[in-house]
Parts: C-alpha cells; sequence; structure tokens
C-alpha cells in the first residue's frame, strides 16, 4: 500500500489542541520565544559544566545576571520577528510567552539566585508529549522559575483540553552537583555535572520520534531524570538514551535530530553510536556537513553547531540559518525543501530555531517509526 505522507493528511480532521508526536508532522502552532528581559546567564554550578568557549567563563563572573547589551538584544530581535514572520507567512499559529521579572533576585530553602535568564527558549522548559505538556525538572537554579512566563499559556491549553504536569520540582541543593566538576576533554570518559540526587532533566535533552523518545544524559540531565520520565510516560512509550561525547553536554538538537520517518541528522563529532533500532528500520544516517559559521561570530552559550537546530515544518519543510551553505545544498541532496532566515544574532545568545520554539500541535497521531 502507498504510503500517505503527512503533508498529504487530511485537513478536515481536527486534533486536539496540544498534539505533538515527532518533530515533522505539519506544524499548526508554536511557541516562539521571546528577547524581553533576557540577562547574561548568573554564574551557577552548571555554568563551566555547559558553556562551551572555556575564555567566556570571565565575562559569565563578570556580566552574569545582567540584562545582554542593547546591541546584542536588538541583532537578536530582528532574526526572532524574521523568523516569526515566515512561520506566519507559511501559515503557522505563533504565541508567545509574557515577560516577568527577570532581574529579581529569589531564594529556596537550597540556593538563592541572583536573577532569572528570561525566556528565550522555550523547548528547554515545557515538554510537549502528544497532548500532554510537562514542566520539565531543570537543572538550572537560574531557571528555577522560567515557567512562569508560559503559565497563562498552559492554563489556556488546560482549559480546552491538553493534560498539564510538573515533574517533580528539583530541590537543585549542593548534594545535586559534583563537587569539583572539571569538563572532560577529547578522548576522556563522557561525564556531566550532575549527581544522582534527585530526578533532573531540561526537556530539551528529548527529542520525539512517535513511540520512541530519544534523550541524553547532559549536565542537565541525569539517569535519574529519564527514569522518572519513562515511568511517568509508562508503556505507551520507549526512551532510549543515546550515547554521545561531548565536552560540554547539554540538550540533544545539536547532536541527534530525527528529521522524518526514516531520515536522522546526526553531529558526526558527537555521536558515538547510533541507537539500534535505527539501523534495523533502514534509516538513513545524514552526517550533518561542518558548520559554516565564521569563527570571528561572537557565540556566548551554544557552539556553531547550532546549525543543526533546524526547525521542521512539514516531512520536507525546514528551517536553517542563513549562512550555513553546506547545510542547505545538503538537505536540498536529502530531499528536503530548506527555507533561509537570518539567525546568527539570535543565536549569539541563546540557541537555534528548535530551541526558540515548543511545537504545540502538528497534524499527525502516535505511531511507531521502527
Ligand atoms: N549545547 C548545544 C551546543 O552548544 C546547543 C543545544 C541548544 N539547544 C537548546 N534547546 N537550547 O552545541
Amino acid at each position: 500500500m502507498e504510503r500517505r505522507t503527512s503533508n498529504q493528511r487530511d485537513k478536515s480532521i481536527s486534533y486536539p489542541v496540544v498534539n505533538a508526536h515527532n518533530e515533522w508532522d505539519p506544524l499548526e502552532e508554536v511557541i516562539v520565544g521571546i528577547v524581553e528581559g533576557a540577562t547574561v546567564p548568573p554564574w551557577e554550578a552548571v555554568t563551566p559544566a555547559v558553556v562551551h568557549h572555556p575564555e567566556l567563563l570571565d565575562f559569565y563572573r563578570r556580566h552574569g545576571g545582567q540584562p545582554w547589551s542593547r546591541e546584542l538584544l536588538d541583532a537578536a530581535r530582528k532574526d526572532l520577528d524574521e523568523f516569526v514572520h515566515i512561520l506566519e507567512a507559511e501559515g503557522v499559529t505563533v504565541r508567545r510567552p509574557a515577560p516577568y521579572d527577570t532581574a529579581k533576585s529569589f531564594s529556596t530553602p537550597d540556593f538563592e539566585s541572583q536573577s532569572s535568564c528570561g525566556a528565550l527558549m522555550p523547548r528547554d522548559v515545557l515538554l510537549v508529549i502528544g497532548d500532554q505538556i510537562i514542566e520539565a525538572p531543570m537543572g538550572w537554579r537560574s531557571r528555577y522559575h522560567e515557567n512562569h512566563a508560559y503559565k497563562e499559556l498552559c492554563k489556556e491549553y488546560f482549559r480546552q483540553g491538553a493534560r498539564w504536569v510538573s515533574a517533580p520540582r528539583p530541590q537543585l541543593s549542593d548534594a545535586t552537583y559534583k563537587e569539583n566538576y572539571v569538563p572532560p576533554q577529547e578522548g576522556e570518559q563522557m561525564r556531566i555535572a550532575l549527581t544522582e540526587f534527585e530526578p533532573l532533566f531540561d526537556a530539551a535533552d528529548v527529542i520525539k520520534c512517535g513511540r520512541d523518545l530519544f534523550v541524553i544524559q547532559s549536565s542537565c540531565c541525569n539517569r535519574f531524570g529519564i527514569d522518572w520520565l519513562q515511568r511517568h510516560l509508562g508503556d505507551d512509550y520507549r526512551v532510549h538514551e543515546v550515547e554521545h561525547f561531548d565536552t560540554h553536554p547539554l540538550h540533544i538538537d545539536a547532536t541527534f535530530y530525527p528529521l522524518s520517518p526514516g531520515k536522522l541528522l546526526i553531529n558526526p563529532e558527537r555521536i558515538t553510536k547510533v541507537p539500534k533500532v535505527f539501523e534495523k528500520g533502514g534509516w538513513d544516517i545524514l552526517h550533518c556537513p561542518q558548520p559554516n559559521m565564521p569563527a570571528s561570530h561572537p557565540m556566548y552559550t551554544c557552539s556553531k553547531w547550532l546549525s543543526m537546530n533546524v526547525l521542521m515544518l512539514d516531512e520536507e519543510r525546514v528551517i536553517v540559518s542563513k549562512g550555513e551553505d553546506d547545510l542547505i545544498r545538503a538537505f536540498k541532496n536529502w530531499g528536503f525543501k530548506p527555507i533561509v532566515c537570518d539567525f546568527y544574532h539570535f543565536e549569539s545568545i541563546a540557541g537555534g530555531f528548535h530551541c526558540a520554539t515548543l511545537d504545540i500541535r502538528r497534524r499527525g497521531k502516535l505511531e511507531s517509526y521502527f
């Protein structure tokens, strides 16, 4: 029987208000982060574990908790505006979080934080699995209240039928982080900054592929967090931990990305072993070409591998960062339709298209692809 691609799916079917099972069903509604209130993440235990460029650590010590410069914020906002414009022109409904008082310091019985960080990257905070929104038990102290930016949206989606839960709120006490942690060097054994004191993950440590979810351990995601997620989701899902090596592991979406049924994009410098299910399922393993971003471009938070942090609008249309010519060419050869958007300035202080978004509704249902 001929396979119906998700693009051809009957438009008259209406799906639940929150409905996302994979990265490629046709996108109908998405949350896009905001630049308002974005601050330099204040220094904390995970900072040296996740910032890819050690020469920036001094910058974080000095400027953490202060707003990003006007110049950086304006440039990032311009990129984000263009991105929103493209999404809307492609027929996607775009929703935005609410700014909150990021500059305000806060404390709990276990820690104090000089400020919050803003709401640039909804992907990190909320995990949407099917009709369910899960507030992630994030590993950052400074991002402890970032979910507040999304409360109005979550309440609205809940009233319209979505399920909405919060994972156990972590304590983030000193016992959460390894004492004297030093990031691994190339050639060493992979390690992360977290202990197994309590379950932790950022939502972006997980990527969806129908009944199979893929997750990496990172300096915001430990094994306890992965076990919590598997048990919470139950037997309808299989949560696979992906083996990888990264000196500063954080979030799976610049490392491992199932783009469409049968096509897996991997970061060839980080993936040490492709999970067996892909081999057995006969998937094409697409090696992301080296990023084209010039070495001189300032990257305060992430690595240049944000090139592969794309957003799929359906099985073919993919939003890619302008300047990534090798990847754009590769996408065409692999049968995709790239849509190019300026994003290097947003990437300087935040992340890529996948980080900046949260899929709320895609037209499709829960399936197994293996
Ligand atoms: N840690 C990755 C890198 O620097 C970037 C991942 C960002 N993803 C996200 N959802 N914020 O290469």
